[in-house]
């Protein structure tokens, strides 16, 4: 059997990765049109960081893993054809920044439509609105030529930085068919490769459309709970109480749960966000203004917690920060992950340029480039320093900005008393992640300041 996967970005990259290892007798193909990172991906600095990533690729590349920018001759040579492109939120026209764009999955169907010869299973792996899978199948059957293409939904739950565990251990491989024989037949193969590895029971099948929407409700669904701790936070500052004792003890009631509810600077990544605001716009779009209001209020009080955070450091550092140097440990959107997209750093950072401060900015994996490019700076920029590590950061700075929660932050981790040694005083310590001991911190000697802590 041969697989090919059109998309060689986060999700592509270590799914394919994880099924080439798994199924010896598979050949995968990860194609992509950016040639830079298909190269990335032949090389030992892939273009993804994730934990036992570089590990499984060297396992299988070569063996039955190969990375190609000629997706013609892989979608032709294919059974299975993965669309695991990217679906970002639209920027223009009609929907614009809420939809999702899919000129991209569109492409994908007619390059498919045009160069196949054969009949081929498409699954549908990016993240898509409800019924995307009748429009790719409307385009694909366009075309004739007497091929048969069944369109599968098969959604994506992995997230950064445990990407290989959850691809490995799976809470649930999710398989979207239509109920006709023949499209039962693509879900029984593709629920064949996955079982190679994943327990059957594990394995569900829906029909297409419960499995799109599926998705969408899962990111919403969890971003929910953080926007919902988040909320209390605000509450936990203003009365006393402590929101991570809060989290503990509502997440002790088995119906709510632990997982899930860490307050934080506010959520990123490149999924939550889009995926909710494309929920909103499918909800309008049936004309379910209150369903849409609903989950638009998750995304709003995300933008409202990050926001908090820079008005909170500019408060405390006597109303202003023009001309000071604030050291921001962490700037990917969670820890071991190169991945910035949606940073709440990003936000916190521009918040902090505009007010005038200069930023001395460490991040132990993500590229100095993509910094620049997030801030929108010139790469000969003065408003930022990229440094080497924590110490390098925080030395004559007024304040830290913990932002994302790398382990190497830790108080384990991070001498902080040699650290506020070389700061301005009052040395301040924001931790948007609340991912040391404020009382340990203050008896170092920092002014110490949490999420949802007095
Ligand atoms: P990404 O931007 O990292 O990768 C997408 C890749 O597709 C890019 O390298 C791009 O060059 C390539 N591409 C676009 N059009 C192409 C074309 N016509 N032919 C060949 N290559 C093309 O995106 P990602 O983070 O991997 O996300 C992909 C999809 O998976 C999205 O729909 C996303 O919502 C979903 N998803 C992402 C995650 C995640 O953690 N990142 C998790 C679950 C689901
Ligand atoms: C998410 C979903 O978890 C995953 O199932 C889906 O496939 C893609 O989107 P991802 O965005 O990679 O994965 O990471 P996730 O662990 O969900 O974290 C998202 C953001 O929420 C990060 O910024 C993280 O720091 C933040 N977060 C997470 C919190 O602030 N508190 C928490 O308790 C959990």
């Amino acid at each position: 059997m041969n697989i090919c996967c059109i998309g060689a970005g986060y999700v592509g990259g270590p799914t394919m990765a994880k099924i080439a290892q798994k199924c010896e007798d598979i050949q995968v193909t990860v194609v992509d049109i950016n040639a830079a990172r298909i190269a990335a991906w032949e090389s030992e600095k892939l273009p993804v960081y994730e934990p036992g990533l570089l590990e499984t690729v060297k396992e299988a590349r070569g063996r039955n893993l190969f990375f190609s920018t000629d997706v013609d001759s892989a979608i032709d040579g294919a059974d299975i054809i993965f669309i695991s492109v990217n679906t970002p939120t639209k920027t223009y026209g009609i929907g614009a920044g809420k939809a999702s764009d899919l000129k991209y999955v569109e492409k994908c169907a007619r390059q498919i439509a045009k160069v196949a010869k054969t009949d081929k299973i498409i699954v549908e792996k990016s993240t898509l609105p409800v019924r995307t899978a009748e429009s790719v199948k409307r385009i694909l059957d366009a075309y004739g030529n007497g091929r048969t293409f069944q369109v599968l939904s098969n959604p994506e739950f992995l997230a950064e930085g445990t990407a290989m565990a959850d691809l490995d251990n799976p809470d649930r491989v999710l398989i979207g068919g239509e109920k006709d024989e023949a499209s039962q037949k693509a879900v029984q193969t593709l629920v064949d490769v996955y079982a190679r590895w994943v327990p059957k029971e594990k394995i569900i099948t829906t029909n297409l459309w419960s499995s799109e929407l599926s998705k969408l409700t899962a990111n919403a669904f969890l971003a929910q709970r953080i926007s919902s701790i988040n909320s209390i936070s605000a509450l936990c500052e203003a009365t006393g109480a402590d929101v991570d004792e809060v989290a503990y003890a509502i997440g002790l009631d088995s119906r709510i749960g632990s997982k899930f509810l860490k307050s934080s600077v506010g959520f990123g990544g490149s999924c939550f966000q889009k995926d909710i605001l494309n929920l909103v716009y499918l909800c309008s779009h049936f004309g379910l203004t209150e369903v849409a209001a609903y989950w638009e209020s998750v995304v709003t009080m995300n933008d409202f917690q990050k926001r908090r955070l820079s008005k909170r450091i500019v408060s405390a550092l006597f109303n202003t920060v023009s001309d000071k140097r604030i050291a921001v440990f962490g700037f990917a959107f969670k820890k071991d992950t190169n991945d910035t997209r949606e940073s709440a750093a990003i936000h916190v950072c521009k918040d902090l340029l505009e007010e005038g401060a200069r930023l001395a900015i460490y991040d132990p994996k993500v590229d100095p480039l993509q910094i620049y490019q997030d801030l929108g700076l010139e790469l000969n920029s003065e408003q930022i320093t990229i440094c080497t590590d924590q110490y390098e950061a925080a030395r004559g700075a007024h304040a830290i900005a913990l932002l994302t929660e790398w382990d190497a932050f830790r108080t384990e981790n991070t001498d902080y008393a040699q650290i506020c040694t070389e700061m301005e005083k009052p040395a301040f310590f924001f931790d948007g992640r609340n991912l040391t001991n404020l009382d340990e911190m203050r008896a170092i000697g920092f002014e110490s300041h949490g999420i949802g802590k007095v």
